[in-house]
């Protein structure tokens, strides 16, 4: 299907006034009383066929084109025109610009010799679209898992996004008794949850890179979160790749809070990969993070 307009969307969420009111206030910040979505793995087979998938290509970088789909929170959930519904859904549907800085940090290391997904193990945290995870399995991952809050935009998003950007080599895995899928002759899995219990389905092997973009918003959950990447990063020479802006205004967190989370932590050490000011949005940065 034809590209229509450009396919990302700029975020009103997080400028100056939030979308969401109830934390408008930093300060009044209480975490959702609204139960998390239950923690399981989706299977490859389980795109609902009543979704209307719409691909369109974003432009990455000259000569790197990816395919996304465009779904919309009335058809998933019901819910009209909602950026993020706090505890209930988290924004997933929306292709949000962090991940194409994330991408081209990435191709810009690959190019640069300092990284390479070939063989690698590759989890992309809170991935939505996944076109992070997707890219790298384009270059060649051995396993790609993509996690998200919710189960709805892995069965409507991220995996007809795979399908799309993978065609004919994407496909249940044919062992009834197997979670994974195969992509040629990658592994990749996906799974639903909140960051605070998803890893108990994670296997537990240590990957080579986390991948994560437009994650660190909300201060509730940054703790979650870097206790996941703790947990599920190899050791010593795992890699996390952050893209996120410098502060989302209104919700208090940002790429700066994240950050001094890990510092204090000591554990690990972070290096900025890329600053950008295109003047979109507040400035948005790539963070490598590495086991000291
Ligand atoms: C703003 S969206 C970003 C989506 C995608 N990475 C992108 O850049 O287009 C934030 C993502 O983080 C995930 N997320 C946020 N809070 C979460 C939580 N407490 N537990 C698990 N996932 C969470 C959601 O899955 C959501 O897709």
């Amino acid at each position: 299907m034809a590209a229509e307009k450009p396919s990302f969307e700029t975020f009103q969420l997080f400028s100056t006034t939030s979308a969401f009111g109830i934390f408008d206030d930093p300060s009044s910040q209480q975490p959702p009383s609204i139960p998390p979505p239950p923690t399981l793995e989706v299977h490859a087979s389980q795109v609902p066929s009543s979704i209307n998938h719409n691909v369109e290509s974003v432009n990455i970088d000259d000569g790197l084109t990816l395919l996304k789909g465009r779904v919309n929170t009335q058809q998933v959930f019901g819910l009209s025109n909602s950026d993020l519904v706090p505890g209930k859904y988290e924004g997933g549907l929306k292709l949000w610009e962090g991940s194409l800085d994330l991408i081209r940090a990435l191709l810009s290391d690959i190019k640069s010799d300092f990284i390479s997904f070939g063989g690698k193990r590759v989890l992309e945290v809170g991935c939505g679209h996944g076109l992070p995870g997707i890219f790298a399995l384009l270059e060649g991952a051995s396993a790609v898992h993509f996690q998200d809050f919710n189960a709805e935009v892995l069965r409507c998003l991220t995996i007809p996004n795979l399908n799309a950007n993978l065609p004919g080599k994407s496909h249940p895995s044919s062992s009834s008794s197997s979670n994974s899928t195969i992509c040629d002759k990658a592994e990749v899995r996906f799974f639903a949850g909140d960051w605070s219990d998803v890893d108990k389905l994670l296997p537990h092997v240590g990957y080579d890179f986390i991948l994560m973009a437009e994650t660190v918003y909300s201060i509730n959950s940054l703790q979650n979160l870097y206790n996941l990447i703790k947990k599920c990063l190899k050791h010593p020479d795992g890699v996390v790749y952050m893209a996120a802006k410098k502060y989302y205004f209104g919700v208090g967190g940002g790429s700066r809070r994240f950050l001094s989370l890990v510092e204090k932590d000591g554990m690990m050490s972070s290096s900025l990969v890329a600053e950008i000011t295109d003047g979109s949005s507040n400035v948005r940065e790539v963070w490598k993070l590495c086991v000291k």
